[in-house]
């Protein structure tokens, strides 16, 4: 591999990810690997640097993931954080041993900026912390570079085989000058150049897929999220019309949104391409008439959406590649990265690649992380509404509509929903909130409106915050934003009578409804 890497070496702790993406916001590539991981892979990679993740264990103890010794005597830098750098020091002959209290939150960090990894960062600075375990006593070679009020070693170094070991966690934005501090150790440490940029790495893909496919043609599904977007705009830019992208509108898109994928993808569009959209409305309607159990709708709507993909698949015939917009959280979370092995259970295109006659998959970008999909997808010039959508699941309204799918219900949610979003914009929120959606309730009640007796669905409104969407909170919108919303959806939306706020976090509840 040519391409100036950092590698960070994950013992289980909940940031890995983050680390990584901190490195990389340093314009510097940055992979993750399980503490499995052969140390031939590693060296074969050859590394600038190393960083040894946080994890939930003691390295004391017998069955602890660890790392051979050789690690520390490559020559490769090495930034040990928490589980990381107590695991650096017991392999190296310090010492690790449980404390009475647990140092957590935000601590007072005092640093001594003579130390390369401190170089700008104020004397006394405040940090993550979040550990049982402390170094008591430091490896041979290492000197003591900062420390708090409980902890005497919260970070320690040799200079001379650049090893750092920190106690706190550089990556989380609690810690206030922690890029500083990745930074300092990605340049002034590893010595590295930061060649890693979105306006480059858009220009070697298109570089690199023209290289792949040659006259070849590649068949992409598209759904108009940002994963498949970006990857639709990079084919195009590197291959033109040898690329066809088959957008299925199943209606139950959000409102309008099907006109807007056709807009920027479509002939009338920026982008070189072929284009099909499959006009699958009714075919779904009528399939999701009756059936309310949440499973049975999921499996329909995917089971349909793999029918008409195949349909459309044959009629274009033999293609040579199946591109597919995977992204690297796909390929951690999956188990092929890091340690933290989360199965993905929600997978648009789950079981494509099973219906097309194609050679090889092709996935673009299959090395970023969402925020630099994003500055891609800017870079190739993909509009703005599209590059920043929230997320919204494959099996779109028909898992926002509690109980039966029908045509009248997905115009009701998708005109809800369009002034809860056009109302949350206008108060300036929606790049506070992570995800937000108005949903069905199967719910009727009796309500009046001017002098008549209504008897009308209840929408109900979701607004969360959250991380990884793993764990969410409901956000705390303003009243009157909750008001305004209210009161429009009732007065401009035939059928509705009440309207809900969910707050319930997650758990117990999940983000979507069904
Ligand atoms: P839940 O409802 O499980 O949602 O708390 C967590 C996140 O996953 C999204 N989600 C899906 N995404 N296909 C998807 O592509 C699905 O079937 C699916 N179900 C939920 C949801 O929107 C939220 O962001």
């Amino acid at each position: 591999m040519n391409r100036e890497t950092v590698i960070v070496i994950d013992f289980g702790g909940q940031y890995n990810q983050l680390v990584a993406r901190r490195v990389r916001e340093c314009n510097v590539y940055c992979e993750i690997y399980s503490y499995k991981t052969d140390i031939e892979k590693i060296k074969s990679m050859n590394p600038k640097g190393i960083i040894l993740t946080g994890g939930p264990n003691s390295c004391y103890e017998a069955d602890s993931p660890t790392y051979t010794k050789e690690l520390f005597e490559l020559g490769i830098p090495v930034l040990g954080l928490c589980y990381g750098a107590q695991l650096m020091q017991h392999i190296l002959g310090g010492k690790v041993e449980r404390a009475e209290v647990r140092e957590y939150g935000k601590t007072e960090v005092f640093v001594e900026n003579s130390s390369k990894l401190f170089h700008n960062v104020s004397p006394s600075t405040i940090c993550w912390m979040s550990h049982f375990d402390y170094i008591s006593k430091t490896a041979p070679g290492f000197t003591i570079t900062a420390h708090t009020a409980d902890c005497p070693v919260a970070a320690a170094e040799c200079e001379e085989k650049k090893l750092y070991a920190i106690q706190f966690h550089p990556e989380v934005l609690h810690t206030v000058e922690g890029k500083t501090m990745l930074s300092n150790f990605v340049y002034e440490v590893c010595g590295c150049a930061g060649d890693w940029k979105m306006d480059a790495f858009v220009e070697n893909t298109i570089k690199d897929i023209r290289a792949k496919v040659g006259d070849g043609r590649v068949l992409l599904a598209l759904s108009g999220g940002v994963d498949s977007s970006v990857a639709a705009g990079l084919l195009s830019r590197a291959i033109g019309k040898q690329l066809t992208c088959v957008f299925v509108d199943h209606g139950l898109l959000r409102k309008d949104e099907g006109d807007e994928v056709e807009a920027v993808f479509g002939p009338e569009g920026q982008f070189d391409l072929n284009f099909i959209r499959v006009n699958a409305q009714q075919r779904y309607y009528d399939k999701l008439a009756g059936v309310t159990e949440p499973e049975a709708k999921r499996k329909i709507i995917g089971e349909e959406f793999i029918r008409i993909f195949e349909e459309e698949a044959k009629k274009i015939g033999a293609v040579d590649f199946l591109a597919q917009g995977t992204i690297y959280p796909d390929v951690v979370e999956s188990g092929l990265g890091g340690e933290s092995a989360v199965i993905k259970s929600h997978h648009n295109v789950g079981g494509l690649p099973e219906y097309v006659d194609f050679k090889e998959i092709i996935e673009p970008l299959r090395d970023l992380f969402k925020d630099e999909v994003r500055k891609a997808g800017l870079e190739l010039g993909i509009p703005e509404r599209l590059v920043f959508r929230q997320p919204f699941p494959g099996p779109g309204l028909g898992i926002r509509i509690i109980g039966e799918v029908t045509e009248e219900k997905v115009r009701i949610v998708q005109d809800a929903d369009a002034i809860y979003r056009e109302e949350i914009a206008k108060a300036g929120l929606d790049q506070d909130i992570n995800q937000y959606f108005a949903a069905l309730t199967n719910m009727r009640s009796v309500g009046v409106m001017g002098d008549e007796r209504t008897y009308d669905y209840a929408v109900a409104l979701r607004a969360v915050k959250t991380i990884d969407f793993m764990t969410a909170e409901a956000a705390e919108l303003p009243y009157e934003v909750l008001n305004k919303v209210m009161s429009r959806i009732i007065n401009e939306v035939k059928g509705v009578n009440r309207v809900f706020y969910d707050l319930t976090s997650k758990p117990p509840g999940t983000i979507e409804f069904e």
